[in-house]
């Protein structure tokens, strides 16, 4: 029989790049609307039936609205982790290796400013931290066969782009002319088509375990707003402002800048530098046609 990768919440950010690699076997890409993660009986019947076509799970879905996440905590604690529960005791009762991905934002609620390793302390700022940081131990108390990727600021999606980059670019092709970005928060923005290209070479190891899997190197949120501008529109003014500048529900850690130690130890650090990752992933809009309409904006202004 032939051996199939099963994957969750691929209809996301990360999941848009999963037809586009190359994987070992072929995948089979399921998202809310064919498999919820929380529906424990659709789980344990899916298994039931499938396992043994199962070589993998990569377990992708997750509830990613950070502030949502801190304004109503049963769903994030349904989703991060109820959801994963449910994947790791499939992959535990029928021994199918599991690839989960969570965040560096584990990290840096406690004014630590990294970099953090794998071994570094963890300290959630918010409940969504929280939740994936629960989701980590899940995994790794019950399951030896997993690898577990933390991701940093996640870039990619383009039109699903929920996050910073096309957050900044709603405001371009709004018209605004100056950007507002917190200067004393710092990351390590990541490139998702990157991160699936390590979790695919992931999938063809038996290394087990924890992973920060980031774009290499550190920007605040003003760098990273200033590389966006500069590569879109190098005229658009970008001030830096304190965090109180915007009132959001859920606190944000000063730091989740990560060294992906453990990657580069195995010689399989193959992840970008955050900086090259935008400008990589602003081409990439660019190609999609996406700033199209900033052209008749600048037009305009002509
Ligand atoms: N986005 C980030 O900044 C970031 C950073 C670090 C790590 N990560 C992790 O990376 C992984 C992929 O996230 P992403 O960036 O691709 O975020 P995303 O765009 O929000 O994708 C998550 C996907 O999971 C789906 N989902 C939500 N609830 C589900 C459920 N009950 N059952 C099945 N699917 C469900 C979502 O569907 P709907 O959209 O329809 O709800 C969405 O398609 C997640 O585990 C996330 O925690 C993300």
């Amino acid at each position: 029989m032939e051996q199939r990768i099963f994957m969750t919440g691929t209809g996301g950010m990360v999941g848009s790049y999963v037809s586009a690699c190359a994987w070992h076997a072929p995948i089979m890409q399921t998202d809310v609307r064919e498999f919820d993660i929380t529906d424990t009986a659709q789980v344990e019947r899916f298994f039931a039936q499938y396992a043994k076509e199962i070589s993998w799970i990569v377990h992708l879905a997750a509830e990613t609205d950070v502030d949502r996440c801190e304004q109503d905590k049963d769903h994030a604690m349904r989703v991060n982790v109820l959801g994963t529960q449910n994947m790791v005791y499939a992959a535990q009762r029928y021994d199918i290796p599991l690839l989960f991905v969570s965040t560096v934002g584990i990290f840096g609620g406690d004014g630590q400013l990294g970099p953090f390793h794998e071994f570094s302390t963890p300290c959630p700022a918010n409940f969504y931290a929280w939740t994936k940081w629960y989701g980590e131990e899940i995994v790794r108390q019950h399951l030896t066969k997993y690898v577990i990727l933390r991701a940093g600021w996640m870039m990619g999606g383009g039109a699903k782009d929920k996050k910073f980059v096309m957050k900044i670019i709603r405001q371009l092709l709004d018209g605004k002319r100056e950007i507002f970005a917190i200067e004393e928060i710092i990351g390590s923005p990541t490139y998702a088509k990157a991160l699936v290209r390590t979790m695919s070479e992931m999938l063809q190891t038996s290394y087990w375990g924890t992973y920060n899997c980031t774009g290499n190197g550190k920007m605040s949120r003003y760098d990273f707003a200033r590389v966006i501008c500069k590569e879109i529109d190098p005229s658009v003014r970008v001030t830096p402002v304190v965090s109180s500048f915007f009132n959001l529900p859920a606190p944000r850690a000063a730091s989740e800048h990560s060294e992906n130690r453990m990657l580069t130890l195995r010689g399989l650090n193959t992840m970008p530098s955050s900086e090259d990752s935008v400008r990589a992933y602003i081409e990439e809009i660019r190609l999609a046609g996406i700033l199209d309409p900033l052209r008749a904006h600048a037009a305009v202004r002509l």
